[in-house]
C-alpha cells in the first residue's frame, strides 16, 4: 500500500505522517516513511536553492524529477516490493501545485511524472484555509513576504483543490491533529 500526504506549507503532512505510521504499525505492519524533497543530494540542493535562490524554474523542475526518480528507485519501489506500506510527506501533486506556482502547467507535470512515478493508493490532501496556514508558518501580516507568500500558496491550493481521482481524500486540516488522524484513517477502512 503506497500513501502520500499532500497540502499547502502548515498543514500538518509530517505530524499526519508519523501517527499513520504508528497506527499501521500497531497493526504489525512494516511501514516506511519518507518525504520530498529527500535528503539525497538532488534534495539537498533543492533546499539550498529554496534558501540562497539561485536555480531557475527549469533547474529546479529537473532537479525534483532527478531526486524522485532516485527515490522510487532506491526507496519506493523495493519497499513496496517487499509488501511494505510506503507513507510519503509529498510527491509529484507537490510538484504539479509549486512548480505550477513556478510558470508550469500542472497537467503537464503529472503527465511527466506518471510515466516513471508509480501512482499513490491513497493520496490525503490537508485542506487549511489560508491565514491558519499563513500563521502556523510564522509569516505575519504586513511582513515584506507576506502577500507574496499568501499568492503562491493560494495558487498552490488551486492546483490540489482541482485533483479529482478516486484514490484522492480531502481531510479539513483545521481540526487537532488527533481528529486529522481519526479521519484519515475512516478513509482507509
Ligand atoms: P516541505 O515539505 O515544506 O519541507 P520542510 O520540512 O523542509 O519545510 O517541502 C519543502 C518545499 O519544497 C515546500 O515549500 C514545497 C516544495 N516542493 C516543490 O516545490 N516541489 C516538489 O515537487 C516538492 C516535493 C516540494
Amino acid at each position: 500500500m503506497f500513501i502520500v500526504f499532500e497540502g499547502i506549507d502548515g498543514t500538518g503532512k509530517s505530524t499526519q505522517v508519523n501517527l499513520l505510521a504508528d497506527a499501521l504499525r500497531q497493526q504489525g505492519r512494516e511501514v516506511v516513511t519518507s518525504k520530498e524533497p529527500t535528503d539525497g543530494p538532488h534534495g539537498t540542493r533543492l533546499r539550498q536553492s529554496a534558501d540562497t535562490g539561485r536555480l531557475s524554474p527549469q533547474e529546479e523542475l529537473d532537479l525534483f524529477h532527478l531526486d524522485r526518480k532516485e527515490h522510487i528507485a532506491n526507496l519506493i519501489k523495493p519497499s513496496l516490493e517487499r509488501g511494505a506500506v510506503v507513507i510519503l510527506d509529498r510527491y509529484f501533486f507537490s510538484t504539479m501545485a509549486y512548480q505550477g506556482v513556478r510558470g508550469f502547467d500542472p497537467l503537464e507535470i503529472r503527465r511527466i511524472n506518471e510515466e516513471f512515478a508509480p501512482l499513490p493508493d491513497h493520496v490525503f490532501i490537508l485542506e487549511l484555509d489560508l491565514d491558519t496556514a499563513l500563521d502556523r508558518i510564522g509569516v505575519r501580516d504586513g511582513e515584506a513576504n507576506e502577500f507574496e507568500q499568501r499568492e503562491s500558496l493560494q495558487k498552490c491550493h488551486e492546483v490540489f483543490a482541482a485533483l479529482d481521482d478516486d484514490f484522492i481524500h480531502r481531510v479539513d486540516a483545521g481540526q487537532t491533529p488527533e481528529k486529522v488522524h481519526e479521519r484519515v484513517l475512516s478513509h482507509l477502512s
